[in-house]
């Protein structure tokens, strides 16, 4: 049985004192991990003192973005060995924000994706999808591409560590994809993992869907068959709302 997964992504928003006093809003609040695991990925510069911070709570931090290389000249860049030192848990790569604004390739996405893997940590690997695209027959071949590149020279017992978050981008910050539309775009993900890899690994890795999830879609969302959670950005900007979607199930 895969853990249901409530991962907040909260881009480039709050500061330093905004972050803490979230956090203390939210202490002893959270749900069992074992029950749905809470993680909060944020700005990078902020990761060491919210892991010093939640270092008792049921919450696990992730960064936003590495770099592909763990260290030299690369000036302003974020080392995956270095964010690995702080005890950092996931790292969401491939967002569809880094893609658009900031060019990552398919090939930049994969290695960064075995940068996080060869530092121990785990990607929450961004899987996009335009309006046009969905609006075409492109949309299933975008996906399934965009996996199998991302994974490309995986190994296959790094399978369990996979999360694939299908955020099509025309649902981001306007209005939801229908639970439907929603479990088979996570359902093409699991789908091209198992003939990638097997069975088992598509079993094991962790499909979520993000794009305006709230409290009010998510249990719908979270009850289809493929989606093992939720990435969500705005609505996790609040920690009374934050609570909410890890506590869904009470
Ligand atoms: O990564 C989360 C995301 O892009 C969705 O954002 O604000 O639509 O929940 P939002």
């Amino acid at each position: 049985m895969r853990t249901p997964f409530v991962a907040a992504n909260w881009k480039m928003n709050k500061t330093l004192p905004e972050a803490l006093a979230f956090l203390q809003a939210i202490a002893g609040k959270l749900p069992d991990q074992a029950e749905v695991e809470a993680l909060i990925c944020a700005q990078s510069l902020f990761l060491s003192q919210m892991m010093i911070e939640t270092k008792d709570e049921p919450l696990k931090i992730g960064a936003e973005n590495v770099f592909w290389q763990n260290q030299g000249a690369f000036t302003g860049e974020t080392s995956p060995k270095a964010v690995a030192s702080l005890g950092v848990d996931y790292v969401i790569i491939g967002h569809s924000e880094r893609r658009k604004y900031f060019r990552e390739t398919d090939e930049m996405v994969n290695n960064k994706v075995q940068a996080v893997l060869r530092n121990g940590m785990r990607p929450i690997i961004c899987v996009d999808e335009t309006m046009g695209q969905r609006e075409s027959n492109e949309k299933v071949h975008w996906v399934v591409s965009q996996v199998i590149e991302a994974l490309k020279g995986v190994a296959l017992e790094d399978a369990d560590k996979i999360t694939i978050a299908y955020e099509p981008s025309w649902a981001i910050g306007a209005a939801a994809a229908s639970a439907k539309e929603a479990e088979d775009g996570c359902y093409l993900i699991r789908q091209t993992v198992a003939d990638m890899f097997s069975d088992e690994a598509a079993d094991q890795v962790r499909v979520l869907y993000g794009g305006s999830v709230k409290p009010h879609n998510q249990a719908e969302l979270m009850a289809m068959p493929n989606i093992d959670g939720v990435l969500v950005g705005d609505a996790s900007l609040d920690p009374d709302i934050f609570l909410q979607l890890v506590n869904y199930q009470q």
